[in-house]
């Protein structure tokens, strides 16, 4: 990606991702109060979202993390989610909440959930900070949403092209000068 060649088109700024990310916790908090809350986080994509999320819950939560992958080096998923690193441990008696920072097509989430469906958790749900309906290639609406955007690609606060931009702290639009 030629940089000088972009122009960064904020789309959530970071009081905008703190506000919500404060709100969802609020809910999740009243949501779970008498359940046991086991936050399965999806790696990369999802780190910072889940540790700010976390933070703002009330109740007792477990954490874990999955990696799993759909997309090679590009924009568009390759249709077949593989799962890299599962997530350790029993998850019998808990209520697991999967969390991403974005559903695009659906395809990992729907293929994550149903995996961890295995597992016999008493009950499975969703989480992402981001949604693109337009683009769903499988039925799948997440329980939980920070933001509904539109079809485009989206970095920052995790989310990343060619593994940059992650630590950007707010979401944003990469796009050509001349568009
Ligand atoms: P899905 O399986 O098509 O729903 O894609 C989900 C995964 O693709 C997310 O966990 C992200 O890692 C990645 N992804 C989808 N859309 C974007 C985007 O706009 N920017 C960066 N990563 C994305
Ligand atoms: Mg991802």
């Amino acid at each position: 990606m030629d940089i000088d060649k972009k122009v960064w088109e904020v789309l959530c700024s970071e009081e905008d991702i703190k506000k919500r990310t404060k709100e969802l916790g609020e809910q999740l908090s009243k949501d779970y109060a008498n359940k046991k809350l086991f936050v399965v986080s999806l790696l990369k994509g999802s780190f910072i979202f889940t540790a700010d999320l976390v933070r703002e819950l009330t109740i007792p939560v477990k954490v874990n993390f999955m990696t799993s992958s759909s997309y090679g080096h590009g924009t568009e998923t390759s249709g077949k989610v593989e799962i890299q690193v599962d997530v350790e441990g029993d998850l019998t008696e808990y209520d697991v909440l999967v969390v991403d920072d974005i559903t695009d097509s659906g395809l990992t989430m729907k293929y994550v959930m149903e995996h961890l469906a295995k597992k016999n958790a008493k009950s499975i749900k969703s989480c992402v900070l981001l949604d693109k309906p337009e683009r769903r290639k499988v039925e799948l609406v997440p329980d939980y949403v920070g933001f509904t955007i539109p079809d485009k690609f989206v970095v920052g606060y995790g989310l990343n092209f060619g593994d940059y931009y992650r630590n950007i702290p707010y979401v944003f639009v990469v796009t050509d000068k001349d568009r």
